[in-house]
């Protein structure tokens, strides 16, 4: 394997993953995050989660967020989510600055969140239903969603009588049926078991591909990332910084199969030694205050779109 002076195992895109990142690069920025910083002070005591974190993401981008535990993950996608505040710094999506939670971003948490009252069909048309404005049919709508994600036949189950896979599946369509321009995505496969959690993550390029949606997605699991990301932010901890911001060399399409392959052991090598090379690194006047915000309940969140140019 190659390293760069600094130690650090190099990649190395073949032509055709340059020219593929090229083309990414060249779409539209859905997401400018600027100068991203956020401090939490719990009595007296104060936490910086994030430090001047900048980095785009492009229209139909797939970007994993990868750190250690506490590095600012949930607290980046929060922001963004429009859930918390930053302290400083600014988000744009689509050019318009981020100031609360907006139909334009749809959100899946790794716990469940289905309103269990719901039919499955129900919870996904809850948001549609939301922003009805009289052209299409929410039932339609959500039908037609529920046959993305592969459960057309589960509309009138109840989320206690799914798997946990399905029950993501559900959140998934949820999250996508309102059409946002980014889904975000906060450990959504982290509870699920080693078979399902591969399937899932076939399951979503698969719906990735399909549609017009820019993914931000949060996770402990550098395989995972791997396998998904376009691009890959990484993020050290206290404070939360941005440690580099990687372009997977891995080719797409990508099986886990892959694994194996010289350019993912080479990603996953630089990818370890930039976060295990990063801890240790603490702040004196940091402390870690309780803050799992993983499972808050989200609004559903509506917005149609209809456009699916090539990813590839
Ligand atoms: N609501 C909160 N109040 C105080 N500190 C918080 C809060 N939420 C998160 N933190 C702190 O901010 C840091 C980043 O947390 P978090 O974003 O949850 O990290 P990650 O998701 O990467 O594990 C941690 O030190 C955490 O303790
Ligand atoms: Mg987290």
């Amino acid at each position: 394997m190659r390293t760069e002076p600094n130690g650090l195992p190099s990649l190395e895109q073949s032509p055709a993953v340059r020219d593929r990142f090229q083309r990414l690069k060249a779409r539209d920025v859905i997401l400018d995050v600027r100068n991203l910083s956020k401090t939490f002070s719990v009595k007296g005591k104060s936490t910086t989660a994030l430090r001047n974190v900048s980095f785009t993401t492009h229209r139909r981008e797939f970007l994993c967020v990868v750190g250690a535990s506490g590095c600012g993950k949930s607290t980046l996608i929060r922001i963004i989510a429009g859930l918390d505040q930053q302290t400083s710094g600014e988000i744009l999506l689509d050019d318009r600055p981020v100031v609360g939670p907006g139909s334009d971003r749809g959100m899946v948490f790794q716990g469940y969140t289905l309103f269990p009252w719901l039919t499955v069909k129900k919870n996904v048309m809850f948001g549609l239903e939301m922003s009805y404005d009289g052209k299409k049919d929410p039932e339609m709508a959500a039908s037609q969603w529920l046959d993305l994600v592969g459960l057309a036949k589960f509309a009138n189950h109840y989320p206690h009588q799914l798997s946990g896979g399905m029950k993501q599946r559900v959140a998934i369509a949820r999250a996508i049926a309102n059409q946002p321009r980014i889904l975000l995505m906060d450990g959504p496969f982290g509870a699920l078991d080693a078979q399902t959690r591969s399937r899932m993550q076939k399951h979503l390029m698969e719906v990735w591909r399909k549609i017009d949606i820019t993914i931000v997605f949060v996770t402990h699991d550098l395989d995972e990332a791997i396998l998904l990301a376009d691009r890959i932010l990484v993020l050290k901890p206290h404070p939360g910084e941005v440690i580099e911001l990687m372009e997977v060399p891995v080719p797409r399409t990508r099986a886990t199969e892959d694994l194996t392959s010289q350019s993912y052991a080479a990603t996953k090598a630089r990818l370890e030694a930039l976060i295990h090379g990063s801890e240790g690194h603490h702040d004196a006047n940091s402390t870690d205050a309780a803050g799992e915000a993983d499972d808050e309940p989200y609004p559903a969140l509506v917005r149609l779109t209809d456009v699916a140019d090539s990813i590839d």
